[in-house]
């Protein structure tokens, strides 16, 4: 395994529509385990294929949300299936470096995709594990958390983030 450089702001591959993965190739199963490396290296709690650079629908989430295998989750071609509730949370993004807002999502969702072996697989998350989700597929949309910001919240963040690597 080996890590990769994380793209951030305004890098246009965040704003890309991410393709299905259509195939489970070696190549997929390599970049799954550079993604899961490169996220805990910098301390995500989830990394899409966006961030590093490859506009495919593919996401890692880490190991300490994972409640079941406390293994980290892999999945292709996510979805939001069924969304219950709302709450604020805190969010911070590897694309985004240094800036962390409340932002409203979900408190449950039911997510689907396919693991590494083909298989489908469904999570049916709060908290944490239900934001992580949302923030991930929205990166697959070309969505970042900032987008979610109110007008006001969206000024502040502009103010303080001009001059910054971005
Ligand atoms: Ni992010």
């Amino acid at each position: 395994m080996s890590t990769i450089d994380i793209r951030v702001i305004p890098d246009p591959v965040l704003r890309k529509l991410a393709k299905p993965v259509e195939n489970i190739t070696d190549a997929i199963v390599k970049l799954s385990g550079d993604m899961v490396e490169t996220m805990i290296l910098a301390h995500g709690a989830g990394l899409a294929a966006p961030q590093v650079g490859l506009p495919l629908r593919l996401i890692a989430i880490d190991a300490s949300l994972n409640p079941v295998e406390k293994e980290p989750i892999i999945v292709i071609n996510p979805v939001i299936v069924e969304t219950h509730l709302e709450e604020n949370g805190e969010e911070g993004c590897l694309s985004v470096p240094g800036y962390y807002e409340y932002v409203k999502r979900a408190k449950k969702v039911h997510a689907r995709g396919t693991d590494l072996k083909g298989n489908t697989i469904d999570f049916e998350c709060e908290g944490q594990l239900a934001r992580a989700f949302q923030h991930e597929i929205d990166h697959l949309n070309g969505v970042l958390f900032i987008d979610l910001l109110s007008p006001i919240k969206k000024n502040i963040f502009k103010k303080k983030y001009t001059g910054k690597k971005a």
